[in-house]
């Protein structure tokens, strides 16, 4: 793989990178696109991480595609497809991760011990094969994308890291591949995480700053919606993950929430007054 990227990077020529687990949709192609308007050739890898799923979350029944995805990125002109196995990625005896401590327990962190380790473990060993000079991730997963730009900072990789904005349903639905787990009424209450993001972003509007008062009007709107089990709902700093009373300096609104058993995020980026 190593050998396949430099090839595909001959001098002064920009490798883009983006990383996923599969089962693709159009918020992943639009990174590939990003990618492709923004580098020279686009480097795919597919691979569903064991070591950032819990033991009883959905690694086993996580939605694979792999032949669908393949043809998709040969029809977008994804130059080079990285699939590895398990074995490959974490040979037996494997026993060193890489943590970003502090902000790896924060927002889906604190519902998901060592997710992030997991994310930032294989996303540095990812990083370490494909020696990508730009990789792009959604701003969907909004704490990961804050990881992933602090993983980089620290440990002085030599990568540019561009998160591309949230790819969403015509009803506001932001695309996940777990989306596919919702039967019909489920894709409905999903809308909630939406409703409730688009009433903090309205109340912003009018010039309403306070975090707590923005917290509780979000949630009545998930008060309606009694079916879906909210995990949280944060405003915090997009960088440390760390809530601020105050949205005047912008902000991160983060949601979580479970529509059955589904776990779902969403979150928006409110901008500062200035
Ligand atoms: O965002 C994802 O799909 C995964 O967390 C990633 C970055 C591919 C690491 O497994």
């Amino acid at each position: 793989m190593r050998a396949a990227c430099r090839a595909a990077r001959p001098e002064q020529r920009r490798l883009g990178f983006v990383p996923t687990m599969g089962a693709l949709h159009a918020g992943h192609i639009s990174l590939v696109r990003a990618a492709r308007q923004q580098c020279d050739a686009v480097a795919v890898s597919i691979f569903v991480n064991p070591t950032q799923f819990g033991p009883k979350e959905d690694f086993s029944k996580y939605p694979r595609s792999f032949e669908r995805d393949r043809e998709t990125l040969e029809a977008e002109g994804v130059a080079i497809l990285f699939a590895p196995s398990t074995e490959e990625m974490y040979p037996p005896g494997a026993t060193t991760f890489v943590a970003v401590e502090g902000l790896s327990e924060k927002l889906c962190g604190r519902s998901r011990p060592g997710h992030f380790r997991g994310v930032a473990t294989v996303v540095a060993k990812l990083f370490n094969i494909v020696e990508p000079d730009c990789a792009f991730f959604g701003q969907k997963d909004a704490a990961q994308a804050a990881i992933i730009r602090r993983l980089v900072r620290d440990l002085d990789l030599d990568v540019e890291i561009v998160v591309c904005p949230i790819v969403r349903e015509p009803d506001g639905l932001a695309l996940s591949s777990r989306n596919a787990y919702l039967d019909s009424q489920q894709r409905e209450q999903a809308t909630v995480l939406y409703r409730s993001l688009m009433r903090v972003q309205t109340l912003a509007d009018t010039g309403e700053s306070d975090s707590a008062r923005l917290i509780a009007a979000a949630l009545e709107v998930f008060e309606q919606e009694p079916a879906v089990r909210l995990d949280y709902f944060e405003i915090v700093d997009r960088d440390t993950l760390d809530p601020v009373a105050n949205t005047s300096q912008g902000a991160l609104v983060a949601v979580a929430a479970f529509v059955g058993s589904t776990r779902l995020i969403d979150n928006i980026v409110l901008h500062g007054a200035g």
